[in-house]
Parts: structure tokens; C-alpha cells; sequence
């Protein structure tokens, strides 16, 4: 017999894809251009090489900036801000926005985050009306250093800070040389971290995008490098053939015109927001020359009253990836409450229940769906983490991270770049270059006559 689940060496962290390819699955014909052992060699060679700069992060502190983001943190908390308004948006927000989601329980300090990705007037108004600007740190996180999204409630937040605080009250986060943030933050002595240019933005949470945060919040950034680094050890020590995430990599290729879609499914609420980080990764990473895989996020046992139907008696399209917790502080036991001229233990729901705990519901829920997609040949996959700490979540991203470059080394994309989304950057670039030039003819807004490839697209042209 196979194997078909396994822990990720010391790792945190065990896979099961005992569900994911079954012999009677009607598995239609994908298929890799590379053996896996040329797609391991080819990556690690651009390991090697120094171009893939996450997966050396763990050990390398000039990669992850882990002690100069620790430094910084402790000196900002020094501060007594009460806020962090983090502006950042892609792989410049997703990584510690749910990072912290997952890990508020085990936070050493009360500061409180405010995550301003997109450029919403009424999200913006909304927050700021909730901050004092004495009392808030400005994060300003972009790799590139010009994404007009958040160089925009920059912008903002400088005004609303005041000259007087730049200073003391902004941390910039961006490449060491290159883009406008860099240089103004120079020019300004704004207290800066570094993203190397060798970390691509969306695989960015093992340098001070995602470090400085887990610092900030009071989270122990060591043991989250610590969980990175186990899941690295294994795979440099495993062979190919026996690593679970280069297993899983090649099987879901193997299903790619049969089951393009991919539903993330964490079961726990600290975890729904690993979903939206893992629709950047997996979506944006993969998704090039006409391959890619459309994932989804979605949470248990809450989505098992929404999209479980579907995923059950829709079109056989699609694979379940669940993500669970064995282990909580506080599983908290049903109880069973005595009231006047009743025994709740006389109704069939409440007995059932009481005796049990929460923890243990969430995860005879999802047993119970892993069960009804299995009997219906519809393929999962668990990953099961050993607790929500700062080690096993960060061996979870490294995982994800791994398996992405490697199922796009192995399918022959490129995992790294991101065409695409630079191609609307430019538009938008060019959008706003024509509307400054129409602005200073008119002196009125943006201009709707432009010819920037948007309005001309708006205009059908
Ligand atoms: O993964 C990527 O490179 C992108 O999704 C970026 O994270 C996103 O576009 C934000 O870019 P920046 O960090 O330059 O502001």
C-alpha cells in the first residue's frame, strides 16, 4: 500500500491526500511538460542561484530582515502607539493580515491593526474617524514602492498625520534601492525595513512584511521562522518521490482539465483569512499560459450551509483542501444548564451534544464532509496543524510556498512573476498621467475624454 499522509518531518504539520486521487475518479487528462525530478533540479537551481529568495529566508537573515524588523518593533512599541495603520494591499497585505487573524489569541500586546488595502473613500473616512493620529503608527508596505492604491492613502495619512510626526509615526516597508517610497523615505528619514528584490511580493511574509507585523503584535517572530525552516529541512532531506507536497503538486496537474477549480476550506474561523492569502498565491502564481488553477475561499463548518451542496452534486470540477486545528487552549465544553421545570437533556439535539465540546463539533463536522465529498469520489485533501501557533503557521506558508513553486516549476510557468497584474499598473499609470495633463489644461479631476487605454476600453474603442 501507498502512502498517502504524512507529517512534514519536524514540522508542525501533517498532509493527508489519501482522499485526493482515488481510481475510480474519472481523472481527465492534464499533463506536466517535466519529470519531477527535472522540475525539483530546475527550481533548485534558481534557489541556488539566488533568485527565489523566500526559501532561503529561514536561515538567512539578510533575506527575512528578522532582527532589524524585531528592532524596529520593539523600539515603535516603545512609542505607545495604541494603532498600526498598515497600508499595503497583494502580497504586501495578505501575508500578515492573516497571519495575525490566525494567531490574535496568542498576541502579547493590545495595539490594534487596521489593514487599509483598497483606496475605498468610505473604508478610509470610516477608520480614520476611529484613530487619533497622535496615538497611530503609519505601516506603509510595497515592494515596488509606486502601487498607486496605497502610495494614494499614504498620501492621506501623511496629511492627516501631519508634518510634525513623519518621523516618528511612519514605518516604510520596500525594496532597498529601487521606487518612489525608497527614495522619499530617504529624503524624509523615515525609519525603513527592506523586502530583498529576490522575494516576490505574494511569497513576501518571511521578510519585514510579514515579520515586522508579527513583531509588533507581540508574536514571536523566531518561531515562526523556526516552522519555515522545519518544512525547508524536509524537503531538502526527503526524497522527491516521498515529499507529500510534490505528490499533491503532481496530482493536481494530473486533474487540471477535470478539476480546475480549488476550494480552500480552512475549519476555523482564525484561519478564514489563509483562504484570501492562499486565492493570491495559488491564483496569481499558476495562473499563465492558458494554465492555472481558479481558487476559492471559503470557511467550516459555516460554508458546509453554503457551497457543500455544490462541491457534493455540482460538476465534478472542483477539490476540496481542508485546513484544521487538532489542538485548542480552550476546547470549551457544551454544557448542560438546568432550568426551572425543564432538562435540556430531554431533547434528542441538546443530549447529543452535551458532554462534547466546540472543538471536537468542528471536527466531527469536518469528518463529516471529507466523508460526503469522498463517498461521491469528489477529491480532498487535509492539512492538519498541530495547534495555532507561530511555528505551525509558519510552517503552513512555507508549505503552500514550496508547493507553489513547485507545481509551477513541475507545469512549466513561471511562479514568480506576474505579468498580468503589472499590465493593469500600467494602465492605470497611464490613466492618471493623462488625467494630470488634462487636469492642468481644465483644472477639473479626472478627465473622461482621456485617451488612456481604460477610458478608450470604457469607451469601446
Ligand atoms: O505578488 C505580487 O508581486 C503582487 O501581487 C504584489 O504583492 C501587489 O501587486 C502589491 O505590490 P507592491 O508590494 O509593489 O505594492
Amino acid at each position: 500500500m501507498s502512502v498517502t499522509a504524512a507529517r512534514l518531518g519536524s514540522a508542525p504539520v501533517t498532509l493527508d491526500w489519501s482522499h485526493l486521487a482515488k481510481p475510480s475518479s474519472n481523472v481527465g487528462g492534464g499533463g506536466a511538460p517535466l519529470a519531477p525530478s527535472d522540475a525539483w533540479t530546475q527550481l533548485k537551481s534558481r534557489f541556488e542561484k539566488g533568485e527565489v529568495g523566500f526559501y532561503d529566508a529561514p536561515l538567512n537573515d539578510e533575506i527575512s530582515q528578522a532582527q532589524a524588523s524585531q528592532k524596529l518593533a520593539t523600539e515603535v512599541l516603545a512609542q505607545g502607539f495604541t494603532d498600526c495603520l498598515f497600508l499595503g494591499i497583494g502580497g504586501s497585505s495578505l501575508g500578515p493580515l492573516s497571519v495575525l487573524a490566525g494567531l490574535q489569541d496568542r498576541r502579547q500586546n493590545r495595539i490594534r491593526f487596521h489593514f487599509m488595502e483598497n483606496p475605498d473613500a468610505l473604508e478610509w473616512a470610516g477608520t480614520l474617524r476611529g484613530l487619533d493620529p497622535a496615538s497611530t503608527l503609519v505601516c506603509v508596505v510595497t515592494k515596488s514602492g509606486t502601487t498607486f492604491e496605497t502610495m494614494a492613502q499614504f498620501l492621506c495619512a501623511l496629511d492627516w498625520l501631519g508634518e510634525s510626526r513623519i518621523q516618528s509615526h511612519v514605518v516604510a516597508i520596500t525594496d532597498p534601492a529601487k521606487g518612489d517610497l525608497k527614495a522619499f523615505a530617504t529624503q524624509q528619514k523615515i525609519r525603513t525595513l527592506h523586502i530583498m528584490p529576490s522575494v516576490g511580493g505574494r511569497f513576501s511574509v518571511f521578510t519585514p512584511v510579514g515579520l515586522f507585523a508579527i513583531a509588533l503584535a507581540g508574536l514571536n517572530v523566531t518561531d515562526f521562522l523556526l516552522g519555515a525552516k522545519q518544512v525547508r529541512d524536509f524537503c531538502e532531506k526527503q526524497p522527491l518521490e516521498k515529499n507529500p507536497l510534490f505528490i499533491i503538486g503532481a496530482e493536481l496537474i494530473k486533474q487540471f482539465s477535470k478539476r480546475p477549480i480549488h476550494v480552500c476550506m480552512p475549519y476555523s474561523t482564525r484561519l478564514r483569512s489563509v483562504g484570501d492569502w492562499f486565492v493570491q498565491l495559488w491564483g496569481e502564481s499558476l495562473g499563465k499560459d492558458g494554465k492555472g488553477f481558479t481558487p476559492l475561499a471559503c470557511v467550516g463548518a459555516t460554508d458546509q450551509h453554503s457551497i457543500l451542496q455544490l462541491l457534493r452534486d455540482g460538476p465534478d470540477d472542483k477539490v476540496t483542501w481542508f485546513i484544521t486545528v487538532d489542538k485548542v487552549a480552550d476546547p470549551v465544553k457544551i454544557p448542560r444548564p438546568e432550568l426551572k421545570g425543564t432538562t435540556t437533556g430531554q431533547y434528542g439535539a441538546f443530549r447529543l451534544l452535551q458532554g462534547h465540546t466546540l472543538q471536537e463539533l468542528l471536527t466531527v463536522e469536518y469528518r463529516a464532509t471529507s466523508l460526503v465529498l469522498t463517498r461521491q469520489n469528489r477529491p480532498n485533501l487535509s492539512i492538519q496543524l498541530d495547534q495555532l501557533d507561530e511555528r505551525a503557521i509558519g510552517a503552513l506558508y512555507f508549505a503552500f510556498s514550496v508547493l507553489t513553486a513547485f507545481t509551477g516549476t513541475l507545469w512549466g510557468v513561471n511562479p514568480f512573476d506576474q505579468p498580468g497584474v503589472e499590465e493593469g499598473k500600467v494602465y492605470i499609470r497611464d490613466s492618471l498621467t493623462q488625467s494630470a495633463e488634462h487636469s492642468s489644461n481644465t483644472s477639473s479631476g479626472f478627465a473622461d475624454d482621456d485617451n488612456s487605454p481604460v477610458a478608450r476600453l470604457r469607451r469601446g474603442q
